[in-house]
């Protein structure tokens, strides 16, 4: 079944290809199943955060999604199950309400890997400059990497490699585990991430060294076309990938701050499948 595969034979989708109908579910899902991401059009000019919410709520039915999940580390902090990505001033979240790059990452911070399988990102309004959002092929990476350099890739593989902390203010919670699992079939789920939350516990300096080794190969291999996409979403476009395969990051951003803009993100636990 290919919706299980995390090693996608292909990332790369030229041109406006991979922009698709939002009433041809068929076409997304046949993306999402090459390339573990689709990104579909919405069939209005203009889209308000209601539209948005209305069309994300179609794309959840014709993908097979249930509600939208809320991540442990929002739990008990009244967060709302689809989440405003956008900036504001009084929040004392470090990543969703800046401007600032967000390095690589995979979604569900506390989450066991693979928990968090697919993401929506709605754009109601695309920021003044800048706000790409990149996705990385991190499993066909580890896949490249264990077959140059078996060991590096099997402390990524380790239950305690890789803890994730909390950067929120007041919010002192970390999860390990591994950064990639197998699946099945020599594909991975992944929480790969290289940025401010990761903290690694390798066992001695030997192992150190083994590890730097794993993550200076992802760093090298992170820019290259093959395994990577940018995409500048555009006002009704809505980007779902899966998040348990494929990582990914955002370019930073200015603003017109009278039209700020404005993301509408939904986690969810299911992988996107045919309903019909
Ligand atoms: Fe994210």
């Amino acid at each position: 079944m290919q919706l299980m595969k995390s090693s996608y034979t292909e990332l790369t989708a030229p041109g406006r290809g991979y922009v698709t109908d939002l009433l041809k579910p068929d076409e997304t899902l046949d993306m999402l199943e090459t390339y573990g991401f689709a990104v579909t059009r919405s069939p209005s000019a203009t889209v308000s955060a209601e539209d948005a919410h209305r069309e994300m709520a179609a794309i959840r039915a014709d993908l097979g999604l249930g509600d939208p999940y809320v991540p442990l580390l929002y739990r008990d902090r009244d967060a709302p199950i689809v989440t405003e990505v956008t900036r504001k001033a009084d929040s004392d979240h470090p990543v969703f309400h800046t401007g600032a790059a967000q390095g690589w990452h995979t979604d569900g911070l506390l989450e066991a890997i693979g928990t968090i399988k697919t993401t929506l990102l709605y754009c109601v309004r695309p920021a003044r400059g800048g706000g790409r959002t990149f996705l990385l092929n991190a499993g066909r990476v580890f896949d490249e990497l264990r077959a140059e350099d078996s060991e590096a890739a099997g402390i990524l593989l380790r239950d305690t490699i890789l803890g994730r902390r909390s950067t929120i203010p007041g919010v002192d919670r970390e999860a390990v585990g591994p950064v990639f699992a197998e699946l099945g079939d020599g594909h991975y789920a992944t929480r790969y991430g290289q940025g401010q939350v990761e903290h690694w516990y390798p066992k001695d300096a030997a192992e150190q060294k083994v590890l730097d080794r794993a993550l200076a190969y992802f760093t090298a291999r992170r820019d290259d076309p093959d395994v990577r996409i940018d995409l500048l979403l555009r006002a009704g476009q809505c980007l779902i990938f899966r998040n348990d395969v494929l990582a990914h990051g955002r370019e930073h951003f200015t603003d017109d701050s009278r039209h700020p803009r404005l993301l509408l993100r939904s986690l969810h636990t299911d992988a996107p499948k045919r309903t019909a």
